[in-house]
């Protein structure tokens, strides 16, 4: 059967890697990508997949069911991948609302949708769910999240992720609806806004400004590069099974003050600075409330299930990412101007 694929928050960060990839790699399919472009969206990410006969952008809200029932009757969808998301911790901490709205309420929106339209052969379809390994909570020195850890978020984010993860799994148990959850860990690339560790501290560097490290900087993150969570997400569409949850993780982890340390020196190289030049960027700045420690991630069954592993080494991924965010200046200057001065002000200035 020829698909049509609902991508969620596909002109965001991880769900514009997404489209793009369904896109050029299954033409027979159709990719709806609905998103609300919020601060987050940015359809400059799509360029390159715009003009595709199976591609087609929609902007709509996930909170808005008569816009989501425009949709399902125009397209007749077969499946969702629902990446659509508010998705910075810092954020969540200023405004936990707005994510129980989106994260929360959007995806039960989404599957009620799902549950009425597919009703007739709910074996037909699939709601595979994109959601992220902060929901398993903190990490000691030791240990790693598997697909069994317990969920314990501590953050509104990780909360409202949680939330909705209990939720798919709900409609699941319920209503029989095919579903699948992933839990996947910190993410970098191309087209990441500038809000995360990685694209703020790169965009800080070419412009010569601090490097705020949180705390005492020892906060460990286990680190993927955004086109292999994709591939992971093609694997898990196409060979996943339904009712169940897949960790995707590189086994990658880093302390903040490492990975910092790591920027300043490739992009010292790249820009033909002095050597430890960035360095002397790196500011202590007051801590995250409610900072998770360490995340890791256990990704053996995905390995053995689907035979999926990370494609790049960290190096050669970082590298890449920052080449792109050199020669993609213009990306970085337009999501920079403007609301982004403001954010950036009450994020940070007197922090
Ligand atoms: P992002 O913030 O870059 O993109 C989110 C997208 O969702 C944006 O395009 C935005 O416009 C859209 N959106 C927000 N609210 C919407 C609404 N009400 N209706 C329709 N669209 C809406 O996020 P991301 O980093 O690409 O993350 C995508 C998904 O992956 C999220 O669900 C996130 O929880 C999960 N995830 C992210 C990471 C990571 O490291 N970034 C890791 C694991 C899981
Ligand atoms: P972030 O990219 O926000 O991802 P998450 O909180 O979802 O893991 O942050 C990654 C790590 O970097 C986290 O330990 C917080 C830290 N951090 C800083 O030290 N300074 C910053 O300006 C930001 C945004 C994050």
């Amino acid at each position: 059967m020829s698909k049509k694929i609902l991508i969620t928050g596909g002109a965001g960060f991880i769900g514009s890697h997404v489209v793009r990839l369904f896109v050029n790699q299954y033409p027979d399919y159709t990719i709806i990508n609905l998103d609300a472009l919020t601060y987050a969206g940015n359809l400059e990410n799509l360029k390159d997949v715009e003009s595709k006969s199976n591609y087609r952008f929609v902007k709509a809200d996930i909170l808005k069911t008569e816009e989501l029932e425009r949709v399902f009757a125009e397209y007749a969808i077969t499946d969702i991948i629902h990446l659509a998301a508010e998705s910075h911790v810092d954020r969540s901490i200023v405004s936990p609302l707005d994510f129980v709205y989106t994260n929360i309420i959007g995806t039960v929106n989404l599957l009620n949708i799902a549950r009425k339209q597919w009703a007739l052969d709910y074996s037909k379809h699939l709601f595979y769910h994109i959601s992220t390994d902060e929901v398993f909570g903190s990490l000691g020195e030791t240990g790693f999240f598997t697909e069994t850890t317990a969920y314990d978020p501590r953050s509104p984010y990780s909360a409202s992720k949680a939330s909705s993860d209990h939720f798919v799994r709900a409609y699941h148990e319920t209503y029989r609806l095919q579903t699948i959850v992933s839990n996947c860990s910190n993410n970098y690339g191309p087209n990441h806004f500038p809000e995360k560790l990685v694209p703020l501290f790169i965009h800080n560097i070419i412009e010569k400004k601090p490097l705020p490290v949180y705390g005492d900087g020892l906060y460990t993150r286990d680190w993927l590069y955004v086109k292999d969570h994709a591939r992971a997400i093609d694997q898990i569409f196409h060979k996943g099974q339904p009712g169940g949850t897949y960790n995707i993780g590189g086994f990658n982890e880093w302390r903040n003050i490492d990975l910092v340390k790591l920027l300043c020196k490739l992009m010292d190289e790249k820009l033909g600075r002095q050597s430890g030049e960035s360095e002397e960027l790196i500011t202590y700045v007051k801590d995250r409330p409610g900072h998770d420690r360490r995340y890791a991630i256990d990704a053996t069954k995905i390995k053995q299930e689907l035979g999926w592993e990370p494609s790049v080494t960290f190096e050669e991924g970082l590298s890449e990412t920052i080449d792109w965010y050199l020669t993609n200046k213009e990306w970085l200057q337009h999501v920079t101007s403007g609301a982004y001065q403001h954010y950036y002000q009450s994020m940070y200035v007197n922090r």
